[in-house]
């Protein structure tokens, strides 16, 4: 069902990839409530061109950016506004990637440029995005930035590997910028925390199906699928969210509050 909270704003979405990305399925919803919005993607994720269906299916253009080089991103910042026809309202950083955790390296064995990569695609980029969107003032005031992120940044799960350090990093960016854009342009600066999402860079983690089927067992209300994290998203970007800012908010059907669930308990007791 669509309210309109989107009506005439303006964005960017950064990360779907195929139908499966959580990006795609806020680029659906956002479309949905009446935003505008340029999609992007790192150039090599856009070969396969499955974006573009997303792009027509939204009425959106496509322009591609690698979210490390802030040389792109300044083209993207500045080709959307005049696309848009103005200022941007929501930015969603939807990115993440490791070399290790794709590679099956044992985090007593990582490889440390490959680390740094992940800490450059997967937070830094984070903090070059709202940089740029800075240096051109290019959000509107009472915007509203977004990241996801995923509770190893808290807790430990040891197939995450160096995702957990850059989740922490990517959490304390969302911190640190959301009290500088708040104080220059009332922009809101949040990340949420979503549960396992089966999606090509969920199922890329080592074990990925047995903690989907654990987490599942301990949320009380189950996990959160990508269609309701997209909501969620929706409400961020809406103006009945104006004063939520520095946030990290975990949108994960009660998993992170929860010690041990019944479920569990009997599948112990098999
Ligand atoms: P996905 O694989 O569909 O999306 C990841 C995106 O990052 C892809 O579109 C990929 O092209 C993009 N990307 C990688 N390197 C890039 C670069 N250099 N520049 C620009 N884009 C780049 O997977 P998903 O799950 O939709 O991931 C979206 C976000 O959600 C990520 O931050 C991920 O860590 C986070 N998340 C995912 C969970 C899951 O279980 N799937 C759980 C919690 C958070």
């Amino acid at each position: 069902m669509a309210y309109n909270l989107l009506q005439g704003k303006k964005g960017i979405i950064f990360g779907a990839l195929n139908d499966k990305s959580i990006a795609w399925k806020v680029a659906q919803r956002a479309h949905e409530e009446g935003a505008q919005f340029v999609l992007t993607n790192a150039p090599l994720a856009m070969r396969m061109g499955e974006i573009n269906k997303l792009a027509e299916e939204c009425n959106a253009q496509v322009i591609p950016a690698d979210a490390t080089s802030v040389e792109d991103l300044q083209n993207l910042f500045t080709q959307s506004q005049e696309i848009l026809g103005g200022k941007l309202d929501f930015v969603l950083h939807s990115i993440g990637m490791s070399p290790n955790v794709r590679k099956g390296k044992t985090y007593g064995d990582l490889n440390y440029e490959w680390f740094q990569k992940t800490l450059d695609v997967s937070a830094l980029s984070f903090h070059k995005v709202m940089q740029v969107a800075e240096k051109q003032d290019a959000m509107n005031e009472w915007g509203s930035i977004l990241a996801l992120s995923y509770i190893a940044a808290q807790r430990s799960f040891p197939d995450y590997s160096d995702m957990a350090q850059a989740k922490a990093m990517l959490e304390s960016i969302a911190r640190s910028y959301g009290q500088r854009f708040g104080k220059l342009k009332k922009v809101r600066v949040n990340t949420i925390s979503q549960s396992p999402t089966k999606t090509t860079a969920g199922t890329g983690v080592g074990g990925f199906d047995a903690f989907f089927e654990y987490a599942d067992k301990m949320s009380p209300l189950g996990n959160a699928s990508a269609e309701d994290c997209a909501n969620y998203c929706i409400t961020l970007f809406s103006d009945l969210t104006r004063l939520v800012t520095m946030q990290n908010l975990l949108h994960d059907g009660g998993f992170s509050s929860v010690g041990i669930s019944e479920e569990i308990v009997n599948q112990m007791n098999k």
